[in-house]
């Protein structure tokens, strides 16, 4: 079987930003909208995951003395820092979610740092497809209960390594979970990607369509590239 390194075409000794940046184009290349196979694209995204959490499972000849390293057949090494909780494993309640459309705020000239943002926006007669509420079920991303509502919320990758997606929590955990390209400046702002993630708390709230914001735009692969996305770049 090929080993996390092999199937990200990167070397074992490729540090995070070497992996981060090899996710990104094997998601490209692999995504069924760009002739892969939903196989493909899960044994990426399973390989980033394995890369970033620590855990690497690799085959090939073990160097001797080095139990740990990576190399031998099944032998195991550790990178990078504690394993970040991954949506399956963290997300076992419904949740309750309160969202918000970015670009209504920055409409209105609401601040996101606004205590009172979310009563501004219930005061405002908005359309349902810029605030509102709806649940979000046990094993259901973000962005999959706002679909299952009949948002057209945007996307591209839906792998987590494109960030056409991302949000920003107001209120609530929303865990962040390994396969996904957000540094850490921020995940501590609060940025989370809706294609992966999903609240751990009974209620949260959140400002959804932030692809835009300074950082996060910076990072984001043009949604053109993806014949499903749903972006307006
Ligand atoms: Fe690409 Fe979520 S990161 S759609």
């Amino acid at each position: 079987m090929a080993s996390p390194f092999e199937i990200l075409g990167l070397d074992p000794s490729a540090d995070d930003d070497e992996i981060i940046e090899a996710y990104r184009r094997r998601v490209k290349e692999v995504h069924p909208d760009q002739g892969g196979s939903k196989e493909a694209f899960t044994a990426v995204r399973d390989a980033y995951e394995q890369l970033m959490s620590g855990d690497v499972t690799t085959s090939g000849p073990a160097g001797p003395g080095e139990p740990g390293e990576t190399g031998g057949p099944n032998a195991t090494a550790t990178r990078g820092g504690p394993r970040a909780q991954s949506t399956d494993e963290a997300q076992q309640i419904e949740s309750h979610v309160e969202y918000l459309n970015y670009m209504v705020a920055e409409d209105n000239g609401w601040e996101l740092g606004d205590e009172n943002l979310f009563g501004k926006a219930a005061r405002a007669g908005l359309s349902d497809e810029d605030h509102g509420e709806f649940t979000v079920l046990p094993h259901e991303s973000l962005l999959e209960a706002a679909e299952r509502r009949g948002f057209a919320w945007p996307f591209a990758c839906r792998g987590g390594a494109c960030t056409n997606c991302a949000v920003m929590v107001v209120e609530g955990d929303i865990p962040t979970p390994s396969w996904q390209i957000l540094p850490e400046d921020l995940t501590d702002r609060g940025i989370r990607l809706s294609c992966n993630s999903a609240p751990v708390t009974p209620e949260a709230k959140i400002i959804y369509n932030v692809k835009h914001l300074p950082g996060v735009d910076e990072l984001r692969l043009p949604a053109t590239r993806f014949k499903k996305a749903r972006s307006d770049d």
